[in-house]
């Protein structure tokens, strides 16, 4: 008897700058750990960074590079997984033209992300055809590989659940093509910046895992705390700390739980116990740096590992989209 089939994950990760230490916690270290058991497609989503950077789209091409540099030195290997860029497929347009047909709109415009999005990227004009349709090109990313599980952090729960309801819609008028794709939480919470607002390229608060040693300490140092330990001797609370969300995410349990206590009791100060949080970040930074260096001299494998992972990827793609033109009848 064969083994029971693999089951598929596939995730995306916009290009629009260096990875921050909050997509690797809301995404990548899941995907690192997933690649090990499924059958992975990673993918560097470039027409979802063209729908808010279509002003400066030759920008784009320099952050997928980026990207794929940032992830393969973190681990994710593509002996493993597929690793590829969006547009090198273009069945992903295929099938977002197709799924554009059968959503009526007030589904997208109900989308909590459209509205928020513009707002927080308010020098941009976002309000767009293709920006509203933002979460249809995200559904064609992953059901274009009959993906069932898509790591994701929370903030995607909303372009998950409509996912969901256009790959019924789809199913229920063409044929039970797809199935419907489940959402993978990421377990730790969302790491907080150094203002304490969620971590974010837009909000220039990240903390890049290409930042020198000496930058990351600083920013860290820097971070905002519990505001009530004004002075040593105030006890504080680490679960109003935005600084602990780092130690909840990189620094090992007991020592957590020992400076939480001595946050507390007003035991420790602030400086000592985010020292822990920097220390615990270096040594995990260490190895993904050297090996960052190492792609960053040789750009040429690079390129041809995203090129390998474009075939393969297409390969699965045609496939998908032979049966969805033969379902449609066209
Ligand atoms: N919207 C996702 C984000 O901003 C990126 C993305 C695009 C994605 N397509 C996807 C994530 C498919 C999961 C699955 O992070
Ligand atoms: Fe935050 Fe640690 Fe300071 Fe407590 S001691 S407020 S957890 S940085």
């Amino acid at each position: 008897m064969n083994p029971p089939a693999k089951k598929i994950v596939f995730s995306g990760v916009r290009p629009t700058g260096p990875a921050h230490l909050g997509n690797y916690v809301g995404a990548f270290r899941s995907w690192l750990r997933l690649q090990d058991e499924y059958r992975c497609f990673y993918s560097i989503v470039s027409w979802h960074a063209l729908s808010s950077e279509y002003a400066s789209s030759r920008t784009i091409g320099g952050n997928i590079f980026e990207m794929a540099v940032d992830l393969l030195s973190l681990g994710i290997d593509p002996g493993k997984c597929v690793l590829f860029v969006q547009s090198d497929v273009p069945e992903h347009a295929e099938l977002h033209l197709i799924l554009s047909m059968f959503i009526p709109l007030p589904w997208l415009e109900r989308v909590p992300t459209f509205k928020e999005m513009q707002q927080e990227l308010a020098d941009k004009e976002l309000n767009t055809y293709g920006f509203l349709g933002y979460p249809v090109l995200q559904t064609a990313d992953i059901i274009l590989y009959k993906a069932e599980v898509v790591p994701v952090g929370e903030d995607q729960e909303a372009h998950l659940e409509l996912a969901r309801e256009v790959t019924r819609r789809f199913n229920r008028f063409v044929a039970p093509v797809f199935p419907e794709p489940q959402t993978l939480l990421t377990e730790v919470p969302r790491l907080a910046g150094t203002d304490g607002r969620k971590m974010s390229k837009s909000f220039g608060n990240a903390v890049y895992l290409k930042d020198p040693p000496e930058v990351i300490r600083e920013k860290i140092a820097t971070m905002v705390t519990d505001t009530r330990r004004k002075r040593r001797s105030d006890p504080g609370d680490p679960d109003d700390c935005p600084a602990f969300t780092l130690h909840r995410a990189f620094v090992a349990r007991e020592v957590r739980e020992e400076l939480a206590r001595g946050c507390r009791t007003a035991g420790i100060g602030c400086l000592e116990c985010k020292r822990a949080a920097i220390d615990a970040l270096l040594g995990f930074l260490g190895p993904y740096q050297e090996k960052r260096r190492a792609f960053e001299k040789d750009p040429g494998s690079v390129r041809e590992i995203l090129a390998e992972g474009g075939r393969r990827a297409r390969e699965e793609a045609k496939r998908t989209m032979a049966e969805v033109r033969d379902r449609l009848g066209l």
